[in-house]
């Protein structure tokens, strides 16, 4: 069986406020996107990798990080869409002749670039015992629920968990789950919700917190540090 990763790499990183999109600031001397990708190109577990970008930035993407840094499992870079659930939609759209039913796919992040291997492992390992495997921590803060300003709710922290990337699936479960989505017009902010809201059954991972997404400048600072203190500028 294979195991193929999708990294969303399409949105245009406005909260960053950078000149540039921020999947190509540079984490301790190489490109957000560029660590990311790392990851999966030398972990054992992964086959392929679908990379889903603006349809602008495709020939850049594949110049200055594809060809640059030598990913010889990225397969395909394709145009992203409208929303995140868009772009991964069309990265599992150009990989369905590639896959079976029944293989893995791990779609993750492309700015989250501090993910473990051992992470990517456990996700195929829970994807293939149920409907999903969801890498998640628990929530630190307390976290309220507010409209108009005002509080209405607090959620028992106990329940709380912050999804992060990668989520991991059996291909014909999330295939289904984003073409129900897109019929039906439902947006999801991850994939997971797209297979929780048809009933289906998705596992927790217990992830890392230095798993961070890079979304404002203050990221830059953390993933610098969370490398630094890895001690090998790399792979955590
Ligand atoms: N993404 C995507 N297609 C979109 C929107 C987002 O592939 N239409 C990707 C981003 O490139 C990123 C991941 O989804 O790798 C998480 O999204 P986010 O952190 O929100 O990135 P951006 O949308 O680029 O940033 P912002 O929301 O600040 O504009
Ligand atoms: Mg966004």
């Amino acid at each position: 069986s294979r195991t193929f990763a999708v990294i969303p790499a399409a949105g245009m990183g406005k909260r960053m406020g950078a000149s540039i999109n921020k999947q190509y600031l540079q984490l301790a001397g190489m490109p957000i996107v560029a660590r990311t990708i790392s990851v999966f190109e030398n972990a054992p577990c992964i086959d392929g990798i679908l990379l889903v970008t603006p349809a602008d930035e495709i020939p850049y993407c594949r110049e200055h990080v594809v060809d640059a840094y030598g990913f010889r499992k990225v397969v395909d870079i394709v145009p992203g869409g409208k929303e995140r659930q868009n772009s991964v939609m069309n990265g599992l759209r150009a990989l369905q002749g590639r896959m079976g039913e029944h293989d893995v796919v791990l779609i993750h992040d492309g700015v989250r670039p501090l993910i473990s291997p051992e992470l990517l492992q456990e996700s195929i390992a829970v994807a293939r015992a149920c409907d999903g495997a969801l890498v998640a921590v628990p929530a630190k803060d307390t976290i309220k629920t507010v409209r108009d300003g005002f509080v209405i709710a607090t959620p028992d922290r106990e329940t709380l968990w912050q999804a992060q990337t990668p989520q991991a699936f059996r291909f014909g479960v999330i295939y289904a789950a984003h073409l129900a989505a897109e019929q039906e017009g439902f947006t999801g902010t991850d994939d997971a919700s797209l297979i929780e809201r048809r009933g289906g059954a998705v596992r927790i991972v217990r992830g890392d917190y230095r798993n961070i997404k890079i979304t404002t400048p203050e990221d830059i600072v953390l993933a610098e540090a969370f490398l630094a203190g890895s001690g090998q500028n790399g792979a955590l």
